[in-house]
């Protein structure tokens, strides 16, 4: 969804009732005050892919954003009200529940696999109050099988989570614990180490394989004509701070697209107005 549109949404009557409703009330105010013009090039300045937000109100643009962009690929690709969704690497990030919550009038179902306990934890409050049906379970995001049969879900979504299973992958190669610890204090040791192993040629050697098997179990977790979405904005400019790469973090998707295509699983990617393909793929089954 492009800028132009989120700042028509957010000008529509009943704003409130649907798309701003998870919108803290400051910020929603503050929108409400704004007109059209305003609100989109103020997102153009806070988020061109890589997010400049600071402060509370554009961080609420920021998650905002995401909401809406979610609720506008699912009425783009006129998924049902009571659609199931399975999200991998979910931490604590709510705008996938939050947009099916929106969507579906209560009606939809939301399943994720999560790895780091407090993540979970916080996940799990945070959305104790939602009428959807929402589970966790804290395992690998490659062991959905375990707990549902193929051709359960409508969507796999993968919000921004390309680079934390590929930073958890890594990290277990080289002994970093990424499921006991704080995951923000333990996460400029991970993005050395993918950057490291980039650096050095290693990094497809260690996560190709199994960055696949997740995708091949996911695929068999959709039903037919279901949708793989994924994301991978990158939330800092000057990654290079703490010995990492913003340049490296802004080719997640491309480097997925790749791993995908070679692996050749007849997946078939989509094209929607407003998606830029830099920053996010949508892949049917
Ligand atoms: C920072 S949070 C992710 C938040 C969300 N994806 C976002 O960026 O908005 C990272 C989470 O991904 C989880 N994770 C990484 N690889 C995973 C996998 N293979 N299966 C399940 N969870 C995984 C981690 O354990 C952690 O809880």
């Amino acid at each position: 969804m492009d800028f132009t549109k989120l700042a028509e949404q957010i000008k529509t009557v009943g704003f409130e009732n649907y798309l701003g409703r998870y919108v803290p009330t400051k910020t929603r105010d503050k929108l409400l005050e704004m007109n059209a013009y305003d609100i989109e090039k103020l997102y153009n300045k806070i988020f061109p892919g890589i997010v400049n937000a600071e402060g509370e109100t554009e961080w609420d643009m920021m998650w905002l954003y995401y909401r809406a962009a979610w609720y506008d690929l699912f009425t783009e690709l006129d998924l049902p009200l009571d659609m199931n969704i399975y999200e991998i690497a979910t931490g604590d990030t709510i705008c996938v529940p939050q947009a099916l919550d929106i969507y579906s009038a209560g009606h939809g179902k939301y399943v994720t696999l999560n790895l780091n306990k407090e993540l979970s934890l916080s996940f799990t409050t945070k959305t104790k109050d939602m009428a959807i049906y929402i589970r966790l379970i804290e395992d690998n995001g490659t062991n959905i099988l375990n707990y549902y049969d193929d051709g359960t879900f409508n969507v796999v979504a993968f919000q921004h989570a390309i680079n934390d299973i590929v930073q958890t992958i890594v990290s277990d190669a080289v002994g970093i614990d990424t499921l006991n610890t704080n995951w923000w204090e333990t996460e400029p040791q991970m993005l050395r180490a993918v950057y490291s192993s980039f650096k050095e040629g290693k990094l497809k050697g260690i996560a190709y394989d199994p960055f696949i098997n997740i995708i091949k179990v996911c695929y068999k977790s959709l039903k037919n004509g279901g949708y793989m979405i994924f994301n991978n904005f990158t939330r800092r400019a000057n990654y290079e701070e703490l010995g990492y790469s913003s340049k490296f973090h802004s080719n997640y998707i491309n480097m997925a697209r790749d791993w995908i295509a070679e692996a050749n699983l007849g997946l078939e990617e989509i094209e929607i107005d407003g998606y830029d393909k830099k920053w996010w793929m949508v892949l049917r089954k």
